[in-house]
């Protein structure tokens, strides 16, 4: 992609503000523009695009929307990198720290206005987990997610990592959650939600945890701070206490979803 230097840098808020920044946050920073810069508003005179816009920019990409990140990388010419190796028992925060490099920002970020906000151990770390899955699949990323963290965590996280998914579709101001204009950018102001994400929404207004994967959409409106680079650091109590991680290291451990596990250790391998 064509990177537009004078316009990257103002957006950041000048040369100053940008030698301020740290090295990670200045990749953060160009990364979020990039992604901008991928999802322009289609049609000329019109703030967001429409349905019919979004599917006609299909055959003008060289890779499918709902690919996972560690899978390309969409900067033209750029190229993927070789991967670190895992160590041999890979603990969940190992993956965070040599896997989840494109998502695991994002993730913290919710997770500390979750915690600042004083929501439960289960809601906090469904906010640390709730994306990290689109490192191998972005399409019907919440259902994809729950199903690998369901052995591991409290059901009801999974349970909001599963239907956050769907709740993002649906406002609820009385909650704190408004649609977000990103949405309308990547599917159209005129999107309308699949037939199983309205049926699960239906499902959840009445459902006793319906407010656990709500609360996971409302922090994550507040997840998308350029220039704030964060650790895991401040998570490792909530992990320790209801991360359930095999001795033998997720990927290891004969579980129905250790495949996941090494799908994202070993994207290199072809088959
Ligand atoms: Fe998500
Ligand atoms: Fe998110």
């Amino acid at each position: 992609m064509q990177i537009d230097r004078r316009h990257f840098i103002a957006s950041l808020g000048g040369a100053t503000a940008v030698s301020l920044m740290s090295h990670e946050a200045k990749a953060e920073a160009l990364e979020a523009y990039m992604i901008q810069q991928l999802n322009p508003p289609v049609v000329a005179g019109r703030k967001f695009p429409k349905a019919a816009d979004v599917e006609a920019q299909i055959e003008t990409r060289f890779y499918r929307r709902g690919v996972g990140n560690l899978f390309l990388t969409t900067a033209e010419g750029a190229k993927v990198k070789k991967l670190a190796p895992m160590p041999a028992n890979p603990t969940l925060v190992d993956f965070f720290k040599l896997r989840f490099t494109n998502t695991a920002n994002h993730c913290f970020q919710s997770a500390r206005v979750a915690m600042k906000n004083k929501m439960s151990d289960e809601v906090v770390l469904a906010c640390l987990l709730h994306d990290t899955i689109q490192e191998i699949m972005k399409s019907d990323h919440g259902y994809w997610g729950a199903q690998m963290y369901e052995p591991y965590v409290p059901a009801k996280t999974s349970f909001a990592i599963r239907y956050h998914q769907a709740l993002r579709f649906f406002e609820d101001k009385d909650h704190g959650y408004v649609y977000p204009d990103l949405y309308r950018n990547i599917f159209g102001e005129d999107y309308v939600p699949l037939p199983h994400m309205q049926a699960d929404y239906k499902m959840l207004k009445n459902h006793k945890w319906y407010l656990e994967p709500r609360m996971v959409t409302v922090n994550d409106l507040y997840a998308f701070e350029p220039g704030v680079t964060l650790s895991i650091e401040p998570f490792l109590d909530v992990i320790g206490r209801h991360f359930k991680q095999p001795k033998e290291g997720l990927g290891n451990d004969n579980s129905p979803v250790a495949h996941m596990w090494r799908t994202i250790a070993m994207p290199d391998n072809p088959l």
